[in-house]
């Protein structure tokens, strides 16, 4: 999609004259595309929803924790420590530079295209075939931690608390991602740092996703079916629900609750727990009328590091160990595709 040097950015796509046909890259195949809307009121279609606050003993929080991470690989959290005004503010700013920049203003914080996973604006996945089908979205990438990597230069400076926002966001999603994995440890009688000290230094990086409204929804997506790469994703969403993930065969649709910070298990906590949790396969459907804006904020271990099950969780072990740095690159190789990634490492 990117012609003699000119980025294409989906929204300049979505706001020409092509109101009534999506461009044929982004048509998905039939099997993939989101025919049918189901979010059934069953129980089991119920994303958890988990109290961090409060005085709640930590036998009983581990076991909502263990179920939720069992049965979903996702779940809500509330009273997670981090304030509602500085969400509101994120989302405030994220939704600012999309809607309130001209294209030329946002292009000059292009990404680079020649280097995956890249710092800055752009608009698809790095997928080694040129025939993948293309997302129907824009984002914002940054880079926040290790501080080495942090060069708040490089992010826009309209608004102008722009910067400061998302450094704040990132310090205070760091400390609710580490509270979360020392959770998790524990909920499998592990010691609660062990997923902490596995990771080594943390790599977060913030993602500002930007999905413009679709004439074709239902030949679309937002984002494809996928599990993300890394150890734990911490995700919010303006008003406009599109988040699914995936439950025995279904498509649960992960609705938008404003104080609440939903929580992804990524392929590497599947690893390190041996398949006790899942990461979840999630994607993002399209909206025919609304805009939609999403901030995903990823953890991650050092492209050096190895991941391997935990010794004597549930065993034998059922993962080979992995370069981390290695399982990226395969990504960036085949392309998401649901879990693929993942399975190949199955022993
Ligand atoms: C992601 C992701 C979903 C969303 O960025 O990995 O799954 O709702 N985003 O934007
Ligand atoms: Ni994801």
């Amino acid at each position: 999609m990117e012609v003699a040097g000119a980025p294409i950015r989906v929204q300049s796509i979505a706001e020409k004259d092509l109101k009534v046909a999506v461009p044929p890259q982004y048509i998905q195949p039939q099997e993939n595309r989101p025919s049918k809307p189901s979010n059934g009121n069953a129980n089991d279609h119920k994303i958890p929803m988990i109290d961090l606050g409060g005085d709640k003993q930590v036998d009983i929080l581990c076991g909502e924790i263990r179920s939720a991470c069992t049965e979903w690989g996702a779940f809500h959290v509330i009273n997670h420590g981090v304030s509602i005004s500085l969400l509101d503010e994120i989302r405030k700013i994220g939704s600012s530079f999309f809607e309130d920049l001209p294209m030329a203003e946002k292009l000059r914080y292009a990404y680079d295209s020649n280097s995956p996973a890249s710092e800055g604006y752009g608009s698809r996945m790095l997928v080694a075939s040129d025939d993948a089908v293309l997302d129907w979205r824009d984002y914002f990438d940054h880079h926040t931690f290790p501080l080495s990597r942090r060069n708040p230069s490089r992010w826009p400076h309209f608004p102008p608390n722009y910067r400061e926002v998302i450094e704040q966001y990132s310090d205070e999603m760091k400390v609710l991602a580490v509270k979360l994995l020392g959770l998790i440890s524990t909920s499998l009688g592990l010691p609660s740092s062990y997923i902490e000290e596995a990771m080594g230094e943390i790599y977060q990086n913030i993602t500002v996703s930007y999905y413009p409204s679709c004439p074709q929804p239902e030949l679309t997506l937002g984002l494809q079916s996928h599990s993300d790469m890394g150890f734990i994703t911490l995700l919010i969403q303006q008003n406009v629900a599109g988040l699914q993930v995936s439950k025995n065969d279904d498509w649960v649709t992960v609705d938008p609750e404003s104080h609440a910070i939903f929580v992804i298990l990524g392929d590497q906590t599947e690893i390190i727990t041996n398949g006790v949790y899942k990461s979840a396969v999630h994607r993002a459907i399209t909206n025919g009328v609304k805009a939609r804006l999403s901030i995903a904020t990823f953890h991650d271990p050092a492209k050096t590091v190895f991941v391997s099950p935990a010794p004597g969780l549930n065993p034998p072990p059922r993962y080979h160990e992995v370069v981390y740095g290695d399982y990226v690159s395969s990504w960036y190789t085949k392309g998401p595709n649901g879990k693929r990634n993942i399975d190949a490492l199955l022993i």
